[in-house]
């Protein structure tokens, strides 16, 4: 007989891996500052609450498809109900595209480093993941690099924006170089509330059907553990979205709490402007000690500690044991040890953040 291991899909045990145990020890440790991950460390307001707590009360029934929320959402893009799916945060579009337009042996070409949860979710489904990397010194997409990469097998390309860890957004002329290729091109804005002075890219789709954008509530919104998220597409795409989603994917508390907050923008923009301040009073502190921290348009920084001689682990280890904070580890750039990336929490947390970067690089 055969064993259980022979009858799963190979790439099961060839894909690489997201590794989340990290949650595990932070929520067992709530006394640890929380800023490895990019989280929003404000709560949902009351109002938010409410919302939840008034739609819990009516979860025996299964949710509908939401057209008034989608409605709502498609408006904030001027695009309609239909050019919008909605999702269970955005970590199911980067499931769903891959599902969508990947065959065992096609492609898809990202830069390194990235949002760690993308290359697994395409190795899950015998995708090849192509990553180019950033380029040396502004950390931007390295745009010829990711064009010279395409060939018939390239079925996907991702362009976060702006760029997670690298924080930078990618140059509009950039940008339509990737659109003109014709190949899905997914647009991932899960921090672009954070500067909505740099417009959505969202009427591409009007010119390039090739073109859906993914956005969440996770970051400016707080929703992480909420969990909502959408799609925007041609309808076309967001007819292929939805076939690939599970009907009632995004459960009602979730729509209600999306409802609540898009209705109350204070709420986001509060949240904006204490992670905004944050950044600009790490990125001057971190830049009198003779850290390189990179201009980030996101709720998180990376930083180039490479000269100071310390490793990337060294810096992790001393965070925790002399602040009790931790930091995210992010793998060589070019080869390079001792990067790390910092989210603001709490004003208290971030007080010790600057405490240990004082004490330990100062
Ligand atoms: C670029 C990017 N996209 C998507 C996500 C996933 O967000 P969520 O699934 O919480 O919506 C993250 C999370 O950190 C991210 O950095």
């Amino acid at each position: 007989m055969k064993e259980l291991k022979e009858w799963f899909v190979p790439w099961l045990f060839t894909a690489r891996e997201y590794d989340a145990s990290i949650l595990d020890k932070a929520w067992a440790n709530p006394d640890y500052g929380r800023l490895m991950l990019n989280e929003n460390p404000i709560p949902p307001s009351e109002k938010v609450v409410k919302a939840v707590t008034e739609a819990v009360k009516k979860g025996n029934r299964y949710p509908d498809s939401m057209k008034a929320l989608r409605t709502k959402i498609g408006k904030m893009y001027e695009l309609g109900p239909d050019n919008v799916a909605l999702c269970n945060g955005s970590s199911e579009v980067i499931d769903v595209m891959m599902r969508l337009f990947l065959q065992p042996g096609d492609e898809i070409i990202m830069s390194t480093p990235t949002f760690g949860l993308f290359p697994p979710r395409a190795e899950l489904c015998g995708g090849k993941v192509v990553q180019i990397p950033l380029r040396e010194g502004d950390l931007q997409y390295d745009v010829e690099g990711m064009l010279g990469a395409i060939n018939e097998k390239t079925k996907l390309i991702l362009i976060i924006n702006p760029n997670n860890p690298s924080g930078v957004f990618i140059d509009d002329a950039d940008l339509k170089r990737f659109c003109e290729t014709g190949i899905p091109l997914c647009i991932d804005e899960a921090y672009r509330d954070y500067h909505p002075e740099f417009s959505s890219k969202a009427p591409l789709i009007k010119e390039y059907p090739n073109v859906f954008l993914s956005v969440t509530l996770s970051k400016a919104h707080g929703f992480a553990g909420i969990r909502f998220g959408y799609v925007l597409g041609t309808e076309e795409m967001i007819n292929a979205f939805n076939t690939m989603f599970l009907p009632w994917n995004v459960n009602l508390m979730s729509m209600a709490a999306a409802e609540a907050i898009l209705d109350n923008p204070e709420e986001i923009q509060e949240k904006v402007k204490h992670n905004n301040n944050w950044m600009d009073t790490f990125y001057s502190e971190l830049k009198k000690l003779g850290l390189n921290p990179f201009k980030a348009h996101g709720n998180y920084m990376l930083v180039d500690a490479t000269m100071t001689g310390k490793t990337t682990s060294e810096i992790l280890q001393a965070a925790l044991e002399m602040e009790k904070i931790y930091l995210k580890r992010i793998g060589e750039i070019h080869g390079k040890t001792g990067y790390f990336r910092v989210t603001p929490g709490l004003d208290e947390e971030n007080e010790r953040f600057m405490r240990f970067i004082n004490n330990y690089f100062g």
